[in-house]
C-alpha cells in the first residue's frame, strides 16, 4: 500500500575522505586526501619526510642517515630535549649526550585526530601524537637525568603545512630545568641562492666566531660559509621567511619558543660527518631550528609547558 506522508529516505552519507595513517615496523606514514604526507620514525619521533600535495619533499634527509635506531637520524626533524648542544658539566643535564636523549629513544604512538571539516568533502589536517616518559628510558639514561617527566609531541600535517608542538610535563615533586628545540633540516635547491628574512636587529650568539654576541643587520641573510648562530628575534617577530631565488619558499612561525638556530655546516664540516651523504648535500639543506635554548625553562613539580612551531611551504 502506498503510504501518504512517507518519511523521506535518509540520504546516503556523502563520500567523506579521511587521512590514512599506517604504522609498520616503527615507521608511521600519514597522508591527507589532498596528497600531503608525513613520515615519522618512532625512534626519536623523528619526522623524516614531509611532502606537499604535488609530491615535493620539503625536508632534507641524509642518504647515509642511520635509520636502525643505532644513532640519531641525520636530517628531517630530530627533537632536542632536555639540553641543546653539549651540556654544561655543572648542570643537572651535564652527563647527557649532545642535544639530549629525545632524539635517540623510541617513542610510542599515542594516536591521531583529524580536523572536523563540516561541509567539506575531506579532512584538512591530521594530528599525530607521540609520547616519551621517564619510565621508557633505560636505566643508564635515567641515572644521568633522574627526573619524572612526560613528553607529548604532536605533529600536525595540514595542506602545505607542518606543525610541531612539544608538551612537557613535570610528573614529580621537584622542579627541573630543560631546553628544547626542533632541529629542522629544510630542503633548499641551492643554499647560495637562499636567504632568510625576519631576523633583522635580532641578537645572536655566533658559535663560529667564539660564541660571541652580535646583532643581525640584514633582513636578507645569505649563508656564505659555515653558519651556526642562535638568534633571539624580537618577541613581536614570530615569523621567519626562507626565500629561494628571491621568492618565499617557507614561512616558520613560533609560539613560546624564543630562539631560532640557523645552521649549515658547509663543505668542510660536512665532509667530516660520517652519516652525512651525499657530501655535496650541504648545498641543499638549511637548518632553521626554533627552540628555547639560551636559558633554562624551570618547571615546578606538577606543572606543564608547551611550545610549538609551524612551517608553511610557499612554493
Ligand atoms: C646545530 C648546532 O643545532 O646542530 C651545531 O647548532 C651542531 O653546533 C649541529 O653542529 C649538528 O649537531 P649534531 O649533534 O646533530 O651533529
Amino acid at each position: 500500500m502506498e503510504r501518504k506522508n512517507r518519511p523521506a529516505p535518509i540520504p546516503s552519507s556523502p563520500s567523506f575522505q579521511q587521512p590514512s595513517v599506517d604504522l609498520t615496523d616503527n615507521v608511521l606514514t600519514a597522508r591527507l586526501p589532498s596528497g600531503d604526507s608525513v613520515t615519522v620514525y618512532l625512534y626519536g619521533a623523528t619526522v623524516t619526510s614531509w611532502k606537499t600535495a604535488n609530491g615535493a619533499e620539503k625536508l632534507f634527509l641524509s642518504s647515509a642517515a642511520a635509520l636502525d635506531g643505532s644513532k640519531p637520524i641525520r636530517g628531517g626533524i630530530p627533537l632536542v630535549f632536555p639540553v641543546f648542544g653539549p651540556p654544561p658539566k655543572d648542570h643537572a643535564t651535564g652527563q647527557l649526550p649532545q642535544h639530549g636523549f629525545a632524539r635517540n629513544n623510541f617513542w610510542e604512538f599515542l594516536g591521531k585526530s583529524s580536523t572536523e571539516s563540516t561541509g567539506k568533502k575531506a579532512d584538512d589536517s591530521v594530528k599525530l601524537d607521540f609520547g616519551l616518559s621517564s619510565g621508557m628510558l633505560d636505566e643508564a639514561t635515567r641515572k644521568k637525568w633522574p627526573q619524572d617527566f612526560g613528553l607529548v609531541y604532536s605533529v600536525t600535517l595540514g595542506k602545505g603545512s607542518l606543525k610541531c608542538a612539544l608538551h612537557v610535563q613535570n610528573k614529580g615533586a621537584e622542579a627541573f630545568e630543560f631546553q628544547c628545540l626542533f632541529h629542522t633540516y629544510l630542503a633548499v635547491k641551492d643554499i647560495t641562492k637562499t636567504s632568510i628574512s625576519g631576523l633583522a636587529s635580532a641578537n645572536y650568539i655566533d658559535k663560529v666566531r667564539g660564541a660571541h654576541p652580535f646583532t643581525e643587520s640584514s633582513n636578507n641573510l645569505v649563508c656564505s660559509g659555515e653558519t651556526d648562530r642562535v638568534y633571539t628575534p624580537n618577541p613581536s617577530d614570530s615569523k621567519i621567511t626562507v626565500n629561494e631565488a628571491g621568492k618565499p619558499s617557507f614561512v616558520m612561525t613560533r609560539e613560546s619558543l624564543p630562539q631560532t638556530t640557523v645552521w649549515n655546516g658547509w663543505e668542510e664540516k660536512i665532509k667530516g660527518m660520517g652519516d652525512f651523504e651525499p657530501k655535496d648535500g650541504w648545498k641543499r639543506y638549511l637548518c632553521i631550528e626554533p627552540g628555547s635554548v639560551n636559558s633554562w625553562t624551570k618547571l615546578e613539580g606538577g606543572d606543564a609547558w608547551e611550545g610549538s612551531a609551524t612551517y608553511e611551504s610557499k612554493l
